[in-house]
Parts: structure tokens; sequence; C-alpha cells
């Protein structure tokens, strides 16, 4: 079992509360790491069934920043009432200074640290399999590689950056955070960070998914998190879009404000972002690191193409820079594509310029695939994909040619997750679907063989409902 020695001597009685799985502890393995698992003898538990893990890789030991092999600098963050590039001053009310000089990095790789390591270490590495049994019903000669983030704690990949967050938060003596989340998946996995590093959390909910999926919300409060639908009442921002649309289903653009405008407010607080930030694409490499070991490992030298769904952009990116980072180096001709909702098209219909990222104007301005700050999408099931901008750093590689995007409307994305589910066993959250579904079209329409990699960002498990919906013939095209 590992040492918490440490952990207890930072972190104090937060880490004397019981694992958020079971109280008593014992090993097992499970694919690559060797797992903590508490009170449970042998992994069960259908939400975590791991598919085969092919090869295998140790936790990183750095995350990597593609800025640094990048030989046109990306544009930077402006001041929002200057227009001047971003000063780490600027940041410091909303940001740890752990997290600012990531924001603001040239380097490389960047180490990650041993209590953010040590988490990782409970569910990573992920696993890696090759999907072929999805492979033969698409009557393809591509050989699909799935790079699975669900095993996570609470389901998708979200964990890789809350946890940095929350350890470096806690570094600066941070007691509470505030955040958006779309769907739950982001609130979730900032919750079970926040409860590991001793913060307090307050999430705002955008309305749609705070009606439509109840369990994500229940999930967050179960870590200890409280939850608000966004918009609500308790901000100027929030007000501001109730006055004016009593109905709206919220966006993420409105529910980063108003954590914002709490943030900014309480000089015990921080500001967190789950998604589009460089230092949240940073600690999403984790993901793309080792899957091009595992890839490897499989006796796969280099991916033809890669898919991933892009919301905010995080996860693809997460995936795709080390593969591109081989691409840069002349070792790999890797193709890329973003695959995101129709009903949000940021990179295929949007402009590159700089917009805020929220809707009342409050975070920086970011040179990004934007439709607008005051863009409401249609409430989809993918709730995570609902955001108006796009990762400067993605929209960056977009722009350099190392990116290609593709928009996926809800339907084929489901049908898409139906056949991968019926499978390969696991059901895709609704995110994910998109990049299955991208690459299911791009694998049918092979008569040679490639190699292509799927980004399978979340489970869908806690998404029934909207699977119901699509089985009985009611969801929108959108
Ligand atoms: C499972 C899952 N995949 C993808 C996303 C989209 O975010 P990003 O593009 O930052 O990975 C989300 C966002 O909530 C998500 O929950």
């Amino acid at each position: 079992m590992r040492d918490r020695t440490s952990d207890q001597q930072r972190n104090g009685p937060a880490d004397d509360r019981p694992h958020p799985r079971c109280p008593q502890a014992v090993q097992v393995t499970l694919g690559a790491p060797l797992y903590t698992i508490e009170g449970f003898t042998e992994v069960t538990d259908s939400l975590a069934a791991p598919a085969p893990t092919v090869g295998k890789s140790d936790v990183p030991t750095h995350w990597y920043n593609i800025v640094g092999d990048l030989e046109v600098a990306p544009p930077p963050h402006l001041h929002p009432g200057t227009r001047e590039p971003l000063t780490a001053d600027d940041l410091a009310p909303l940001f740890a200074s752990g997290l600012i000089e990531q924001e603001l990095s040239t380097e490389t790789d960047i180490e990650i640290p041993e209590p953010v390591r040590e988490v990782y270490a409970g569910y990573r590495t992920t696993p890696l399999f090759r999907a072929r049994s999805f492979e033969k019903a698409l009557g393809t000669p591509a050989r699909i590689y799935v790079k699975y983030e669900g095993m996570s704690p609470v389901g998708s990949h979200k964990v890789n950056s809350a946890v940095a967050q929350a350890y470096y938060n806690s570094l600066d003596g941070v007691t509470k955070l505030t955040t958006e989340t779309g769907a739950g998946q982001w609130g979730s996995a900032l919750s079970f960070a926040c409860a590991k590093f001793g913060i307090d959390l307050e999430v705002w909910q955008v309305r749609a998914s705070y009606e439509s999926k109840p369990y994500r919300r229940f999930l967050i409060e179960t870590y200890g998190g409280t939850v608000h639908s966004s918009p609500s009442e308790l901000t100027e921002a929030g007000r501001a879009v109730l006055a004016e649309q009593p109905d709206t289903p919220g966006s993420l653009g409105i529910a980063v404000s108003e954590a914002v405008e709490v943030a900014v407010k309480d000089p015990a607080a921080r500001y967190t972002l789950g998604s589009v930030l460089n230092h949240v694409v940073l600690h999403q490499t984790v993901i793309g690191l080792e899957a091009v070991e595992q890839l490897r490992d499989a006796g796969e030298p280099q991916a033809d193409v890669v898919f991933g769904c892009a919301g905010g952009g995080s996860n693809l990116a997460g995936l795709a820079f080390p593969f591109l980072r081989e691409v840069l180096h002349d070792r790999a001709k890797t193709r890329v594509v973003a695959v995101e909702p129709a009903a949000c098209p940021s990179i295929t219909k949007g402009e590159y310029r700089y917009d805020h990222g929220d809707i009342a104007g409050l975070t920086p301005l970011l040179k990004m695939h934007t439709l607008g700050q005051d863009f409401i999408p249609d409430p989809i099931h993918a709730g995570g994909l609902r955001y108006h901008g796009m990762a400067p750093l993605l929209s960056h590689t977009v722009e350099l040619g190392l990116v290609n995007a593709q928009a996926v409307a809800q339907t084929e994305a489901f049908a898409a997750a139906v056949l991968f589910a019926r499978n390969e066993g696991i059901v895709p959250a609704p995110e994910s679907s998109h990049a299955i579904a991208a690459a299911a079209k791009y694998a049918r329409s092979l008569s040679e063989p490639e190699v292509i990699v799927i980004g399978l960002s979340g489970h869908g498990q806690l998404d029934l409902p909207a699977y119901h919906s699509y089985l009985s013939g009611e969801l929108d095209q959108a």
C-alpha cells in the first residue's frame, strides 16, 4: 500500500476521511498499475470493468507542453481591460500561483508533483485497447485502438486536471474553489479532488444538465461540493441573464461568469476552469503520453489518425499533443481530428479571433475559435460540448494545419455509441460518442489498413436517460 504519511502532513484531516469507495484497503492489480481499492478483494464493479490493456506504461513523471515545440508561438491571452498581454499578476486573483506559472510556461516538460502522481496512480495507467469487435461490426480494415478515460474515479478524463488544480490551490492555502460544469463530469471530478485536498467547492451547473442529469449533481454532493443551477439568482451575471431570458437552458459561458464573479469577490477563494486554458490542456497530456507508449508496446510505431471530441478541447489536446510531438520531431505523420457537435460547431463554423471565455466578459481575452461569448447552444445531451469557444492551444494547432475538425449531429453520435456499446461493452459518454461516430465513418471509408486511435473520454453510465431517449426515437437531430 502507498505510504500516506506525507499526504497527511500536507493535508491534515482531509486525508483521514474514508476513501470515496470503501473503508478498508487491499491491493489488486488492475491492468497496468498496482491499484488500491479499499474493501474489495477483486474488481467486480461493472462501471470500472477494464477492457484488456494493451502494453504497459507507468504514470508519467512530466506533463508535455506543446508550446515549447512550436515554431510559431501561440497568441498571448490579453487583459480584458487594457488588451495588453496578460501577466502573472493579472491572473493572481483568479488562479493558484503554480497554475499561473504553467499557463504562461514555454517549457516543454513540466514535472508532475508527487502528491498528484499518487492520486493518478489510483487509476492510471488507463487502458488502451484494440476494439476488434467494433472493427468487425464496421467492416473496416483499420486497426482501431481506444484510449479509455472512464476508468477514473468519477468516470472521465476531468480528474487529471481536477487533482492538479486542487493540489496547487492547497499549496497556496486556498480554502474554497468555485467552478462551472456542463454535464457534471468536471464538477464531480473537482469535487472528488477537493475532498482529497481539503478544499470547499461551489459549482454552477448549466441548467439544462442540472435538470436532466441529477445523478452527476448527487455525485458532486456525495464528494462534498455544493451545486447551483446556472443561471442563478446568486450572482449579478446570473440575475442579468434571468432578467432577459427566464427560460434559458443556460450555457457554460454563463456558468463560468457566475463562478468567476464569486471567486473574485472572496479573497479566500479561487476559480478553476475544467477545460480551455493552457494549464488544463497540459494536465490532460498524461492521456496521450501513455497512449503513445502503449501503442508502441502493441507493435504499432505510430497512429495514422487520432480522433477526439472537442468541447473546450482539453481531452482531445491531452490525447493528441503527445502524438503531435512525434510529428513535430519528424518521427510520425499522425493526423488529428477534433470532433465537435453540430449544435455547437466552434471550430468548423466559428471565427478565429479574440473573445471572452464567458458571457459577462470577466475572463481574459483568448485567441480561439468562437461562436461568440453570448452564443447559447441547443440543449443537446453532450452537455460538456456546449461551449462557444475552444482551447487557444488547440485553435492554434488548427491554424498551423496540425489538427482538422468535423461536426457530428447528436443522433449520429448516439447511433455510433450504441454500436460501440453492443460490441465493446462500454457505454460511452455522449461527449465521447462524437469521436466514435467520426472515427467509425472514417474507418468504414477505408479500403487499406490504417491505425486509428479514439479518445474515449468517459463512460455514459449516468447518461442512460439520454440513451433511452435515443432508443425511443425521441432525440433531436441537432
Ligand atoms: C466525458 C467528457 N468528454 C469531453 C468533454 C469535453 O470537454 P473537453 O473538450 O475539455 O475535453 C467533457 C466535458 O464535460 C466530458 O465530460
